[in-house]
């Protein structure tokens, strides 16, 4: 294999001009932390699958929901993105934010995904767990790999107005329909506004049965290419309200593309890691990553229901360093998020925040400069600043021959 292509989970890909995974980025596929028994991602996927079981019954007893999480998250551009009715050159395709093999295929920026796959093989009611991968800024609350849980569920005429009085009477679509901010052309406002409130119900008591009844939830309306109307759930925690997770009404060219043009119905998109930080009390993101016993020990229960007190471990005291450097002369050469790349790729989970602290343009020749304060810390032990000293010297170097700035050292 060697140069010219980029092995993943045992197939190969041949590189082109967009390939931009990182051996780093690489080395996490298959990890599965969201099926290693006791991790804190595993054990909050049991509960919410336990959840769904016992709260979502079929008429013979059988649960609703099918629950999936072994899909591979090596998929086609196509299923990232088009499926979901995502334009060509939308922003979210942009090479800045995501991780491609190459022009066909990427690890998956999130599990809609596989929306159209699952639904596509028949299912009308199922979660899908698993690791998603994005570019993205380096602090507390963001990896570049993290685990997300879908749910889907659809609905026949039949099985969303068989409670109502004259259910009968009602119908999912309607003709020459007009779309508004409440809903989608061939939708009827009674089927969305049903869907919505299905939606929002089954959200709530999900959200409550993990958090306990006193959790404060709000909707916010917002907008996805593959759902309309859209919101988010935010939650409050610690006093402000924290963004966790995406949902709406799947757009019926989804579903007809699928094979289910009968039905209507929602989906959602939840972070896992951002609901376990709030339930455990996990302060920061990379200890998902850590092999720490006095970490994963502190999940080890025989039940999953059983209530885990987090114990944060001690901090142990970071390092400041910054960075300078002009950007290329071709600016279009240079995003923000290459450098967070490279400071990842080289200084691994030694680094717990990368921020730009100051950019100036210099008034005679434009060129542009800027300057970023990387803090440097070990979750599990102190750092000497000789050893921070090697990692950052060798970023400085990176930095240079890598993205092409010059530095100001
Ligand atoms: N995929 C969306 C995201 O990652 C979340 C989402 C899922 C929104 C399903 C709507 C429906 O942000």
């Amino acid at each position: 294999i060697g140069q010219d292509s980029v092995a993943v989970l045992g197939h190969s890909y041949p590189r082109d001009d967009f390939t931009n995974v990182t051996p780093r980025i690489l080395a996490k596929v298959g990890l599965n932390l969201h099926n290693q028994s006791h991790h804190p991602l595993w054990l909050i996927k049991e509960r919410i699958k336990a959840h769904f079981y016992s709260a979502y019954v079929g008429r013979w007893g059988n649960p609703l929901f099918s629950v999936h999480d072994n899909l591979s998250p090596v998929v086609t551009v196509e299923q990232n993105f088009d499926s979901l009715l995502i334009p060509p050159g939308h922003p979210s395709r942009k090479k800045g934010d995501n991780y491609y093999l190459n022009r066909k295929t990427m690890l998956r920026a999130h599990t809609s995904a596989h929306q159209r796959e699952l639904v596509s093989s028949g299912l009308d009611a199922f979660l899908l767990v698993g690791d998603v991968y994005r570019r993205d800024e380096i602090d507390a609350s963001h990896y570049p790999v993290f685990h997300q849980m879908e749910g889907v569920r659809l609905f026949s005429n039949h099985e969303l107005f068989s409670e109502v009085q004259h259910g009968q009477d009602l119908s999912l679509f309607e003709a020459a329909g007009r779309r508004t901010p409440q809903k989608q052309e061939t939708h009827s406002l009674e089927a969305v506004k049903l869907l919505e409130f299905n939606l929002k119900l089954t959200l709530t008591r999900l959200v409550t049965q993990l958090f306990g009844e006193d959790l404060e939830v709000r909707w916010v309306d917002c907008y996805f290419p593959f759902t309309h109307p859209s919101f988010e759930m935010e939650v409050r925690f610690q006093g402000d309200w924290m963004e966790v997770l995406g949902c709406g009404v799947m757009e019926q060219e989804l579903l007809i593309s699928a094979g289910a043009g009968h039905k209507a119905g929602w989906a959602f998109g939840l972070g896992l890691e951002r609901l376990a930080m709030v339930l455990f009390g996990i302060p920061d993101i990379r200890l998902f990553w850590s092999q720490d016993q006095r970490f994963l020990k502190q999940f080890q229960v025989d039940d999953v229901q059983q209530p885990v007190c987090f114990q944060p471990l001690s901090k142990f005291p970071p390092l400041h360093n910054h960075i300078s450097f002009w950007l290329p002369e071709d600016e279009d050469d240079f995003t923000e998020n290459d450098f967070y790349e490279l400071v990842r790729s080289i200084g691994g989970d030694l680094v717990e925040k990368v921020s730009l602290v100051d950019q100036f343009t210099q008034p005679n020749t434009g060129r542009r400069s800027q300057c970023y304060s990387i803090i440097y810390r070990h979750t599990e032990r102190t750092l000497t600043q000789q050893e921070v000293r090697l990692v950052h010297q060798e970023i400085e170097r990176s930095a240079e021959t890598e993205l092409g700035v010059q530095g100001r050292y």
